[in-house]
């Protein structure tokens, strides 16, 4: 069995949401975002920093598929579930669980830019910069990690460890 680590627990979890979600609400105090989940790994994320934001804002998802079931990126993107609304002139806030190549970001920001959004900023929960493979511009991170696989909170292991209310390193 592989060795659960912990990172986070679940207070500083919420701390870090909670900050984030206050820089947020002041970026957009003008505005009303489309705040776009990234299935699956970011429900848990977006729905807790959702609800501590004080600004109107939608809700839409898109689904991604980069890893099959393996630990690391197959630098393959699929699609898997398509944007439905209008992003026509919206300002527009993607939402991840966590970035490392940055193949995804890059690859979504392309994606929904090229739906005319007002802008495009990216929120990730986690940061994971040792596998940066391009240049990756986030806007908003909770927590920066350098290496390890990371698991609990939203993020999964072959479809594993999602539930776990605090976050963890697996260690294989
Ligand atoms: P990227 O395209 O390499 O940046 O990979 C991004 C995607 O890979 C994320 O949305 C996650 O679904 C998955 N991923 C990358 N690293 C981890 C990890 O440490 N734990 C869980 N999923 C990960
Ligand atoms: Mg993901």
């Amino acid at each position: 069995m592989p060795e659960l680590i912990p990172v986070l627990r679940k207070d500083d979890i919420k701390k870090k949401v909670g900050a984030i979600a206050r820089q947020i609400s002041r970026d957009y105090h003008n505005s009303e975002p489309v705040i776009i989940g990234v299935l699956k790994g970011s429900f848990i994320f977006l729905s807790d920093l959702i609800r501590q934001l004080s600004i109107p804002v939608t809700i839409e998802f898109v689904g991604i598929s980069s890893y099959g079931s393996g630990s690391s990126s197959t630098g393959s993107i699929q699609l898997t579930y398509e944007i439905e609304t209008d992003l026509a002139n919206k300002d527009v806030l993607i939402v991840e669980d966590i970035v490392d190549t940055g193949l995804t970001l890059v690859h979504l920001i392309e994606y929904l830019k090229s739906k005319g959004p007002k802008s495009v900023r990216f929120c990730t929960f986690i940061d994971k910069r040792e596998r940066r493979e391009v240049e990756a511009e986030i806007d908003y991170a909770c927590h920066v990690v350098d290496t390890g696989f990371i698991v609990g909170y939203g993020l999964d292991y072959a479809g594993k460890y999602r539930n776990l209310p605090d976050l963890y390193h697996l260690k294989f």
